[in-house]
């Protein structure tokens, strides 16, 4: 079934790097969508990994007095440590170094130098040292001739290099954007694209041959494959799209091409047109998606060392040790920049948001409605409709709420709108909220005559919680997990039934739950800078 499968990557990150909050939140927007679409019963491949080629390898490396492969494996193991201490499900790891991605770049670049796509040739540009990226004249101008991440002037530099012919894919490129429109997103990001594509394009140098810490060219081994290229190439290295025949690539290439390539905004442009273009030039199926998220700052100030307020896995950790791993991923996922501005993560704001939402609705109404079971019912999940005397509960019709809200729940998480997905499953808690104070369960318990009804309410009460675990499982693992054993649910994602779970009627009457307290209120963290 082919199209049941489903691809979706992070960008593979740099080994100079230590990780921090912007890596964190990428693979875990994955994981969620991950965790989802495979509950949904889809075929999913998730990847990530790191990118550990390049200049400043080498000279982080060269500085340490180490080799830059040691300086390599010592930082990818760190973020594959991430992989484990945060839960994430990655399907595979790739990393650059491993010798099935350098073989399978070899032959793609064979390819493009096939068709020539790439052509040896002399440039000369504005360099971006740091960020190793040349900018055209318009684009050095704008940024007033210094680097817009470190600030550092560009250098006019001039290379003998190998080309890839990107001048000729650009109205193939504009065709494909007016076609598919949903390619880049959000929607502000791709008018940056399409703006930058009408100031026309130019070949880029795919070559290096100022360091050697690079794939070589297969042609010509004196210079290096630069690592922009080599490193997008890994989508389609880890699938073994050069080697399909091969036994580890066998079972792969059937989730070609990515439906979503996550990344940040700021490595768009390489995502989202250089790659197409090499793709096309491959004759690849190009992905569906390049959504590209805006950055995090840290209250409310860009992350900086000096400022101490660096978002780091030891920060991370101290949010993780006070509020749970469930809560950091609800709050990364909702307060999130997943749109096309740049999100605060302050831990007053993080605070509230644990209390008003985790602790005050969905644990709130989790306790509420089994404690009123245990204690009316001895535990024991009564009958859905009274025997006679129907309440008057017209106004909500839960099987059809249930019903709308997950439907408009999972339609946002395939279209990537995760905190779409997550407010209609808590829209659904708060409604049951009010259902609650509207019906006054506690007060009819007082009444031996109207048992029925109370029975009613509060398995109408419970099912909706129910149905909303299961929509918010995906962000909340541990915690939904742990309610559904409290209610005794056999419930297994693995099993790929989703939408089986959130039909109407999933809770028996006759079975037994035990009371929950999902969300414990917490003592305030103290500021990230305040360390
Ligand atoms: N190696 C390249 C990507 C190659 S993909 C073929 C790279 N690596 S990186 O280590 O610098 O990681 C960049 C990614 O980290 C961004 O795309 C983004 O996902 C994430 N972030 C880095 N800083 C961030 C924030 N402050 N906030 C959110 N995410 C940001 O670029």
């Amino acid at each position: 079934m082919p199209e049941n499968t489903t691809y979706i990557t992070t960008p593979i990150y740099y080994v100079n790097d230590k990780p921090h909050i912007g890596h964190v939140y990428s693979t875990t927007v994955c994981d969620v969508w991950a965790r989802f679409m495979r509950f949904a019963g889809r075929d999913v491949f998730f990847l990530t990994g790191t990118d550990e080629h390049g200049v400043k390898v080498e000279k982080s490396a060269k500085e340490r007095g180490i080799e830059p492969q040691e300086l390599a494996d010592e930082n990818a193991a760190i973020f594959e440590s991430v992989i484990g201490s945060f839960e994430l499900t990655n399907d595979d790891f790739i990393r650059t170094t491993h010798d099935y991605h350098v073989r399978q770049v070899q032959k793609f670049v064979e390819k493009l130098l096939a068709v020539d796509a790439v052509y040896l040739g002399e440039f000369e540009g504005w360099y971006d040292e740091g960020q190793e990226e040349y900018h055209t004249e318009t684009k050095a101008r704008e940024f007033d001739y210094k680097s817009p991440i470190n600030g550092k002037p560009f250098v006019r530099a001039r290379e003998k290099n190998y080309y890839f012919r990107l001048s000729a894919f650009q109205q193939r490129l504009e065709e494909f954007f007016e076609q598919q429109r949903g390619f880049i997103r959000p929607d502000a990001r791709r008018n940056e694209v399409l703006g930058r594509l009408r100031e026309g394009l130019q070949d880029v140098p795919i070559s290096r041959t100022n360091f050697s810490w690079g794939i070589p060219m297969p042609n010509d081994p004196e210079h290096v494959i630069y690592v922009w290229i080599e490193a997008l190439m890994n989508y389609a290295t880890a699938l073994g799209m050069a080697e399909p025949d091969s036994d580890r690539f066998a079972q792969r290439a059937k989730y070609w091409p990515a439906d979503y390539h996550i990344i940040g905004k700021e490595i768009l442009w390489f995502h989202a047109v250089i790659w197409p273009a090499v793709l096309m030039a491959l004759e690849l199926p190009l992905p569906k998606c390049i959504y590209a998220h805006s950055f995090w700052i840290s209250e409310g100030q860009k992350m900086s060392k000096t400022l101490g307020n660096f978002i780091d896995l030891k920060t991370i950790e101290e949010f993780v040790n006070t509020y749970g791993l469930d809560t950091w991923r609800y709050y990364l996922l909702t307060q999130g920049p997943l749109g096309a501005t740049d999100a605060d993560l302050s831990a007053a704001h993080f605070h509230e948001i644990y209390n008003t939402d985790l602790v005050n609705t969905v644990g709130n109404c989790a306790s509420r409605v089994t404690a009123m079971i245990n204690k009316y019912y001895d535990g024991v999940v009564p009958n859905e409709s009274p025997s006679d005397n129907r309440l008057e509960i017209a106004d909500y019709g839960w099987p059809t709420l249930t019903r709308e809200a997950a439907s408009i729940s999972i339609e946002a998480m395939e279209r990537f709108d995760i905190p779409g997905s997550v407010a209609a499953a808590l829209g659904l808690v708060r409604k049951v909220d009010g259902f609650i104070n509207k019906t006054e369960p506690f007060k009819l318990a007082k009444d031996e005559t109207r048992r029925d009804e109370l029975g009613a309410i509060l398995y109408q009460c419970l099912e909706a919680v129910r149905i909303a675990s299961v929509l918010l499982w995906g962000v909340m693992p541990s915690k939904m997990s742990e309610l559904w054993e409290a209610l005794a649910l056999p419930i297994d994602p693995a099993e790929g039934n989703l939408l089986d779970l959130t039909a109407w009627g999933g809770i028996h009457p006759g079975l037994k739950v035990q009371k929950v307290a999902l969300f414990p209120r917490v003592e305030r963290k103290e500021e990230v800078a305040a360390k």
